[in-house]
């Protein structure tokens, strides 16, 4: 900790001092006169106390709130304001509690609460902004009906569940699902509909609509293709039903996060839910299909059952994540899916559990929740659920499932509801699984082999590294998948699933004719760090016999670490046995082009610095970043020939379709034309640019020019052709800083700032251009120290106007124990100094001196 901070250290709150709160909500109304700089807030609501509450005092959430008047059963009463809300006293029977706050919407650049995008009023209510709209207990285990009235002159107003009336400024709203104030949403404004309708399996007509400012229109077909496809998908696969009349998305510009699933009104960031094929990639639309099904998801895992209290966030998103990823590999492809989300979990999890910030699933303590929306509770929350799939087959799956909206439908439950449905629907007793929901940390798990007279042994160890506040793990759980390889290729033994639940276990197979090849780990089947001594040889064996797919990408991606990690420490050259492994895949038209593209997308610099510090390095980011440039370049010189055809045979003619086979081939000939551009001096970038028609294909041609330098004038035509759209803009400022050479990363993202379409207040903005800076690995570490001290800068201005995003863009620092000493110096010193900032967010506060004081 930093004694100069003058931020003294904020509340902090204990899963252990859970207590329900002492009174029913009966019902809620709330009436909004709406006004941006002084809305209007009446609130009428109907409590009654708990029999049995072991705490009665009546105290009610509120922040930032002018509290007008307050009556209890229609007589003025006074409340005492205090720390982050009121008390009053009041009867010991049912009474109704009125208030009228008022509130300032167009002040509010926090963007949680009520709000202004755009002229538009729009909420952020999860996870505790509601507070920010009136006095209410605003947890999560507190549910209630709630009837609207939105009073103002905007020509949509919007609520949740059903339209009840509309009149001349004025709209009425009801929704009969009692709900937590998280899922309470707000909209108004000046908006259009994009609409679709959708008629559930037991026959019910649902009305939707896809709502956006005037313009964006043409944006909306596809999102609502995607929530048909979700609303039948959870019908089909969880047998679950839409369960209002109305479903409403909203497109939001200024969002801190992806989307919110409100009850029956979603909002959406609106980078998205817009989709064209003339602005969006094929990752975005892969994005965006994903995200409008998550949202649609939490409809039953979220807003039907939702969590007892914010320690069990994972009980919410986990599931979703979990279902969203299902959902995605139905849609398009299993294997490419999964091998995806092991990317991104390497990149965003295994960082976060392996330094300062590292928690568990379900955390026990926090100061501020919204800093506990992170990988470790969605994307390590999804995966445990995978493993527990994993473990019990997938018909106990649903016969869980299935049980679990039985028996806890409009509930606020905790995971040990969860993992009871398990343990009733199964009979396994889930003690030992459960330590994954409370330790944190990435394991490591030992391989080692032995093969003597047909008998083959696998003896696995486990361990997991202490973590903050948790010195010593135990043993937990982990199911590993794993097949066998005879030494000419053919699958000996199909996949099994060996459970590791010891310290140290072995598991033999008998009656093999040879030392089999071992195929560990298949589908990732848990989040863990394997090490394994194998050979290079072995690893191409894999990369082209295994019958795992996700285990085929895993071997050429350890291959290509493994040579990386040679090209940095020894200075070696890129290894020629690989070069030529790569070569025949990227040349064997029989393979699925989505496979190529990705066995031919290079590890990324940081996962080459993450593997050198488990390994006991300290990474030199210009060593790993001068490797991968002299093995991409002599990959592309090995290539040269056939580069031309190749770059002929996987263009996609014809109209652009989003769709899986497309967007593979377009991610392979993306790959060929980066290659191509550091030989041809850009011409077939250049050609390809000026004739794409869509987004992916200007997208990839600029890149690759970007990259080669030699994009000067198609960037300037990209900003004159689309500096009126504010997503594709994004990209845009992202693109430059991405493409910057090390020595000029942060120059290049400085001089963006001072842009006049830079802007501190629009969070996709400020992500764009101080994300991709430190998405850059070389540049952001830089030895000048340049890259630090510029998002520092920009974190600390930030702050006062938004401090969640602040906060969550803070952990780019997370990694810092990594590096130098020298390097760390620089970083400790810039993040004292947000430290030390005057009046610094409870936010920023929290998570920076976390990262200080590990
Ligand atoms: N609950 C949202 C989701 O997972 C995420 C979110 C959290 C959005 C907090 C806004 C604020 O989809
Ligand atoms: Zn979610």
């Amino acid at each position: 900790m930093n004694d100069a901070a003058p931020n003294a250290a904020p509340q902090t709150f204990y899963l252990k001092d859970y207590k329900p709160f002492g009174y029913e909500v009966e019902s809620v109304k709330l009436t909004f006169q709406l006004s941006p700089n002084a809305t209007k807030v009446h609130s009428a609501i109907r409590f009654t106390p708990k029999a049995d509450a072991e705490d009665n005092r009546f105290f009610l959430h509120g922040e930032q709130l002018s509290l007008i008047s307050a009556k209890i059963d229609g007589t003025p009463v006074t409340a005492r304001l205090v720390e982050g809300g009121l008390e009053c006293d009041v009867p010991r029977t049912s009474f109704l509690w009125e208030a009228e706050v008022e509130i300032d919407p167009a002040a509010n650049t926090a963007l949680e609460g009520l709000y202004m995008s755009n002229g538009m009023y729009c909420t952020q209510c999860e996870a505790e902004g509601f507070r920010k709209i009136t006095y209410y207990p605003d947890r999560p285990d507190v549910m209630s009906t709630f009837t609207v009235r939105i009073e103002g002159d905007e020509p949509v107003m919007l609520s949740n569940g059903n339209p009840t009336g509309a009149g001349e400024g004025w709209a009425e709203w009801h929704d009969p699902w009692p709900k937590p104030a998280y899922l309470f949403a707000l909209v108004a404004g000046d908006l259009v509909n994009h609409p679709g309708s959708f008629t559930t399996k037991s026959g019910k007509d649902v009305e939707l609509n896809i709502w956006v400012r005037p313009g964006d229109e043409g944006k909306c077909a596809f999102g609502m293709e995607a929530l048909k496809k979700s609303m039948k998908w959870d019908e089909d696969v969880y047998g679950l039903e839409y369960d209002l009349d109305l479903f409403n998305i909203v497109a939001v510009d200024d969002f801190n996060m992806g989307a919110m699933e409100n009850k029956g009104l979603n909002i959406f960031n609106s980078s998205c839910v817009l989709a064209s094929p003339e602005t969006s990639t094929d990752a975005n639309f892969e994005r965006i299909e994903a995200i409008i099904a998550h949202e649609y998801f939490h409809n039953w895992t979220g807003n039907r059952i939702t969590c007892r209290d914010w320690f069990q966030l994972c009980l919410k998103e986990g599931l979703t994540v979990f279902r969203d990823a299902q959902f995605t590999a139905d849609m398009r492809s299993e294997p490419v899916k999964r091998i995806e989300d092991v990317i991104a979990l390497r990149a965003r999890q295994f960082p976060e559990d392996g330094g300062p910030l590292a928690h568990p699933p379900r955390p026990e303590e926090f100061q501020e929740i919204n800093n506990f929306y992170t990988a470790t509770v969605y994307e390590k929350g999804a995966e445990v659920i995978g493993m527990l799939k994993r473990l019990v087959g997938d018909d106990n799956y649903y016969k869980a499932l299935n049980l679990y909206f039985e028996r806890h439908d409009g509930q606020a439950c905790t995971i040990e509801d969860w993992l009871k449905v398990f343990e009733d629907a199964t009979g396994r007793d889930l003690s030992q699984f459960k330590l994954w929901y409370s330790q944190a940390g990435t394991p490591r798990v030992k391989v080692t082999e032995d093969y003597a007279d047909g008998t083959y042994t696998l003896t696995f160890e486990q361990s997991t590294p202490p973590t903050p506040g948790q010195p010593e793990k135990a043993p937990r759980v982990i199911p590993m998948a794993v097949g066998l390889l005879s030494p000419n290729g053919d699958e000996v033994r199909a996949t099994e699933v060996l459970e590791l639940t010891e310290a140290k276990q072995s598991f033999t197979f008998e009656g093999l004719a040879s030392k089999p090849v071992p195929s560990i780990l298949r589908e990732f089947s848990a989040p863990v760090i394997l090490e394994r001594e194998t050979t290079n040889s072995e690893r191409a064996f894999l990369l082209a016999h295994d019958t795992d797919p996700f285990n085929r990408w895993e071997a050429g991606n350890a291959l290509a670490k493994e040579v990386r990690v040679a090209m940095v420490l020894d200075g070696a050259a890129p290894d020629a046995a690989y070069l030529d492994a790569l070569e025949k895949l990227v040349r064997d038209d029989e393979q699925d082009p989505a496979f190529r593209a990705l066995v031919l997308s290079p590890p990324s610099q940081s996962d080459i610095a993450q593997t050198l510090h488990e390994r006991g390095h300290t990474p030199d980011p210009q060593k790993i970043y001068d490797a991968a440039e002299t093995f991409t370049q002599t990959l592309a010189q090995q290539l040269e020939t056939s580069l031309p055809r190749l770059y002929a045979a996987t263009t996609v003619e014809g109209p652009y379709v989003p769709d899986a086979d497309g967007a593979g081939k377009r991610a392979l000939n993306s790959r060929i034309l980066s290659l191509l551009t550091r030989l041809d001096g850009g011409e077939q970038a250049a050609r390809q640019y000026a004739s794409a028609d869509n987004m992916t294909q200007q997208y990839a041609a600029l890149a690759a020019l970007m990259k080669a330098e030699k994009g000067e004038t198609q960037s300037q035509a990209f900003f004159e052709q689309w500096q009126d759209d504010r997503l594709v803009m994004d990209k845009w400022f992202a693109l430059q800083i991405a493409c910057a050479a090390p020595e000029t990363t942060a120059a290049t993202a400085k001089e963006l700032t001072q842009h006049p379409l830079f802007s501190m207040k629009n969070p996709n903005r400020f992500r764009a251009v101080m994300g991709a800076l430190a998405g850059n690995h070389a540049g952001f570490h830089h030895a000048s120290g340049a890259g630090y001290q510029l998002l520092a800068e920009n974190l600390i201005a930030l702050d006062s106007v938004n401090p969640q995003t602040t906060a969550r863009m803070c952990a780019a620092f997370q990694t810092w124990k990594r590096y130098d000493s020298k390097r760390q110096a620089q970083i400790q010193a810039e993040l004292e100094r947000i430290l030390a900032t005057r009046d610094l967010s409870r936010d920023t506060h929290e998570m920076v001196s976390r990262m200080l004081s590990a």
